[in-house]
């Protein structure tokens, strides 16, 4: 794993937008893995910024969500579905429907899950994965507890992350879905490139345990270990307590 401590969010992103520019440069049609949450915003507006330059194109690209919560209504605003396309893929030349994410409206959604992994499967996998880190050490929506191996599925929210992401439903903890759909770790461990950031002194702890902790089922994130192409992308808040 490569962790890189820089000198703050722009930075980072910045270093994950490069890695996205290479990866378009030398394959045009990649697939990408996105990331909803605040963490990657500064990544999203640095490849705005780049395909307005002319630096990077989408056209051929394809990307996938990784998680999604159950029972939002198709037009509320922080369906994941929807804040992509408002902070990413509406902004840039993604072909129409080149973005899917697990549909958290499916009346089957062990179905929908298994046709999700088919669909990863059948694009060719994800080249890159752009992640956050839960306070809690989650990545995607696996929780404390995830299997190691585990696909995507239907999970329970833990409540520090209900109460961490009430901030997106005007503070209200009972807005946020208890349920939700994720892509599972060994979903996410077989994308070819992770590239996790982290920002700010919230995610201290979650980052000691990544980077420095015993690779445990207690902190989803340190499953990253093991893989063989990991980039961590911190700000000094975030690796405030690595030796
Ligand atoms: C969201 C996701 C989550 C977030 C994490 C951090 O798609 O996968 O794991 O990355 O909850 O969220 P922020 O970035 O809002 O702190």
């Amino acid at each position: 794993m490569e962790v890189v401590i820089t000198s703050g969010a722009e930075e980072s992103a910045r270093l994950a937008a490069d890695a996205i520019e290479q990866l378009l440069g030398r394959k045009p049609d990649a697939v990408l893995g996105l990331a909803t949450g605040s963490t990657p915003l500064p990544t999203y507006d640095e490849l705005v910024r780049r395909q307005e330059a002319g630096r990077i194109s989408f056209s051929r690209a394809r990307g996938f969500t990784l998680d999604e919560y159950i029972g939002l209504p198709a037009d509320h605003p922080q369906r994941y579905r929807n804040v992509i396309d408002r902070e990413l893929v509406g902004r840039v030349d993604f072909a129409p429907d080149a973005v899917t994410g697990p549909d958290g409206l499916a009346e089957d959604l062990q179905a929908a899950a298994a046709a999700y992994e088919r669909a990863i499967a059948e694009a060719g996998g994800v080249d890159l994965q752009i992640l956050g880190i839960g306070t809690n050490g989650h990545i995607a929506f696996n929780e404390p507890g995830s299997s190691l191996a585990s696909r995507t599925r239907v999970q329970p929210l833990a409540p520090q992350t209900r109460s961490d992401n009430a901030r997106f439903f005007d503070g209200d903890v009972e807005a946020v879905p208890r349920l939700c759909f994720t892509q599972g770790l060994g979903t996410i461990m077989e994308a070819r490139h992770l590239v996790l950031i982290a920002t700010g002194e919230g995610k201290a702890k979650a980052v000691q345990q990544l980077v420095e902790g015993a690779v445990s089922a207690s902190w989803p994130a340190t499953i990253m270990q093991h893989h063989p192409h990991a980039t961590v992308l911190l700000d000094g808040a975030a690796a405030s307590l690595l030796e």
